[in-house]
């Protein structure tokens, strides 16, 4: 999920390295590191910081060797720490790796090639790479990276050097983007346009399964039988900026496309779909523990308050466990009785929320069993919980969280079902549920194809002052989010409301002036918003309706609908979600905001 950079060339290495990693700073990082080929032996400097910590220690060498390879690391294995920054080795230190992604069943390989005396010196998936390079190497570093990445299972984009092949740079993709380029400055391989733009604009971008060996003359891509592959060369016309958007407009973007693949990485490796059951290794030392608790409380704060209030369902009706669910901010000035079997789980995707981590620090001093999901590995929640389980979504650089939504409500369906198959959930019924769910990255795919019917909706709407968003029950929370979204990137006034509250008070805004988008899927409370809709038409509301595709019945009776496709109700927000963080996006683009940098809004709160 972070940057790579290889080069092989006579240029300055150091000076094209670090430069190049700037351009990916933007990704968000918490380590970097480096290694040069010199002298016949491999050279390394890598630090837990940032990459100006990294340039600084670099002044202090006069490395001129080639090749080289720059790493900025997204932590999912194994913390920030200096060892755990890439490039990382095998035994002899001549084999230098650095990798974007996860190595599902690096620990299995770690307990064979451990086996086999090689002896590891970080926490992360990576190292195996290195060492088993080392084990297949003869004399083809190509041979033996082709032999490695057979056995991996996962995502990589990772790239190659070794004392052995001075000459070249070999790298593999899965997964996880891998582009590379051979120009008059010599051999380049990045995880990202954006780190050679400024040598080339003529790259090359390997497709999954692809192997290629890069020299500062040329390259060849072959496939996982060694079968060469011919390769187009594409012309990125992009500026920098546009690069590090991978040709978006905006962050947001980007980060709302990269849904299927992040939601994806979300139950990467944790679906056990013959046991109807998953498997989250940062639960493990507190399995015990969550076989007895009977209460569970999650807390958080935003969108991710909004996450914990889907999981309060998904958990409640999946595990049968009683769940509380609400703000972090509230919860901290609350005197309530602890119970004895209660556990709290904390939701945020920085890690680092104020409000979020004083509630966790409360909870602590109690003696509460303490559970995160957190997307920043390292961060202060993470490391503050007893245990805890992480996104995998990447970087989320845009303010108004989108990716980071998906993957949390992915990550509180694997725990729901983790809890539940600890009771009396059966087999069966957590398969259906993980088979639901492995189904979702391809149904947000199917709604990122509408994005212009959104455009236009969008059009439509974005000259109205106030919007309401209803939903009941799982889509409650998803209308509370709809609004969260266009408030804070549109600045439109917005209020998210449970449809059933109505009556109590709402109603009464209802005017040609005061739109609605109802989240009406065919699911146990369709009836129910079907007359919610009506009490609105009967007050001249216009009226959006986010409706299950095939649903001609809810066509006559709004002003426009937009679809998505059936699934299972306990699931239907992730993909309700959608529709409604793209018509946000573009609501705000054409009112001429910049959806990444909402007024007066930060990426992380860490204020209370
Ligand atoms: C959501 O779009 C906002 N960026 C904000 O509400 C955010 O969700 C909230 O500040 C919580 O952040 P966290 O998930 O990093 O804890
Ligand atoms: N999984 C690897 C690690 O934790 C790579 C992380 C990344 O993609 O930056 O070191």
């Amino acid at each position: 999920m972070c940057g790579i950079i290889g080069y092989v060339g006579q240029k300055n290495n150091t000076e094209l390295g670090i430069k190049a990693l700037k351009r990916l700073e933007y990704r968000g990082y918490d380590s970097a590191g480096m290694a040069i080929v010199e002298n016949e032996k491999i050279s390394s400097v890598k630090i837990s910081g940032k990459v100006n910590q990294l340039k600084e220690s670099l002044k202090k060498t006069d490395f001129s060797g080639t090749p080289c390879l720059f790493h900025s690391r997204w932590a999912t294995h194994g913390k920030p720490t200096e060892e755990n920054a890439h490039p990382q080795f095998d035994c002899s230190g001549r084999v230098a790796v650095v990798h974007n992604g996860i190595i599902e069943n690096y620990r299995k390989l770690k307990e064979k090639l451990i086996d086999e005396g090689h002896e590891f010196t970080s926490e992360t998936d990576t190292e195996v790479i290195a060492h088993l390079i080392e084990k297949f190497y003869e004399e083809d570093l190509t041979e033996a990276v082709r032999k490695t990445v057979s056995l991996l299972q996962g995502a990589y984009g990772l790239a190659v050097i070794s004392v052995e092949a001075p000459e070249k740079i070999v790298a593999a993709r899965m997964s996880s983007p891998v582009v590379i380029s051979v120009n008059e400055s010599g051999g380049f391989v990045a995880s990202d346009p954006a780190a050679i733009v400024e040598h080339s604009q003529k790259m090359v971008f390997l497709e999954d399964g692809e192997i290629a060996t890069v020299t500062e003359d040329g390259f060849e891509v072959t496939d996982m039988e060694n079968i060469s592959q011919s390769k187009k060369e594409v012309e990125i016309d992009w500026d920098l900026e546009e690069a590090q958007k991978s040709g978006h407009p905006h962050f947001m973007m980007k980060e709302m496309t990269e849904q299927p693949k992040s939601i994806k990485n979300s139950f990467r490796g944790r679906i056990l779909m013959k046991e109807g059951d998953v498997k989250l290794g940062g639960l493990d030392e507190v399995v015990e523990k969550l076989k007895s608790i009977e209460k569970l409380t999650i807390l958080a704060c935003g969108t991710s308050s909004y996450a914990g209030l889907v999981g309060k369902y998904l958990i409640e009706e999946i595990s049968e466990i009683p769940v509380e669910a609400g703000l972090a901010s509230e919860f901290r000035y609350r005197k309530r009785p602890y119970g004895e079997k209660e556990a709290f789980l904390f939701v945020s995707q920085s890690g680092e929320t104020a409000d979020t981590l004083e509630a966790l620090k409360k909870t602590k001093k109690k003696g509460a069993l303490t559970l995160g999901i957190v997307n920043v590995v390292g961060s202060s929640i993470a490391r503050e919980t007893d245990a805890g389980i992480y996104n995998h979504a990447g970087p989320e650089i845009g303010v108004a969280s989108s990716k980071a939504f998906a993957s949390q409500l992915s990550v509180l369906t694997l725990l729901a079902v983790y809890l539940g198959r600890q009771r009396n959930l059966s087999v069966n019924e957590g398969r259906e549920i993980l088979k639901n769910l492995s189904g979702v990255p391809d149904s947000v795919e199917k709604i990122l194809q509408k994005k212009e019917e959104i455009k236009k909706l969008a059009e439509k709407y974005k000259d109205f002052e106030h919007f309401l968003f209803m939903g009941r029950r799982y889509n409650y929370p998803t209308a509370l989010e709809g609004a969260l979204k266009l408030k804070e990137i549109s600045y439109i006034h917005a209020e998210g409301y449970s449809a059933a509250e109505m009556k109590h008070g709402p109603i009464a805004l209802i005017d040609e002036n005061f739109p609605t988008f109802a989240i009406c899927l065919k699911d146990s409370v369709y009836d129910k918003m079907i007359s919610n809709v009506e009490e609105i038409k009967a007050r001249e509301g216009p009226i959006i309706a986010l409706k299950t595709e095939g649903d001609e019945e809810i066509e006559g009776v709004v002003d426009d609908t937009l679809s998505i496709p059936k699934i299972h109700e306990s699931l239907s927000p992730i993909l309700a979600v959608v529709p409604l963080q793209l018509f946000a996006y573009y609501v705000a683009v054409k009112k001429g905001h910049d959806p990444d940098k909402p007024e007066g809004l930060a990426k992380c709160v860490t204020v209370t």
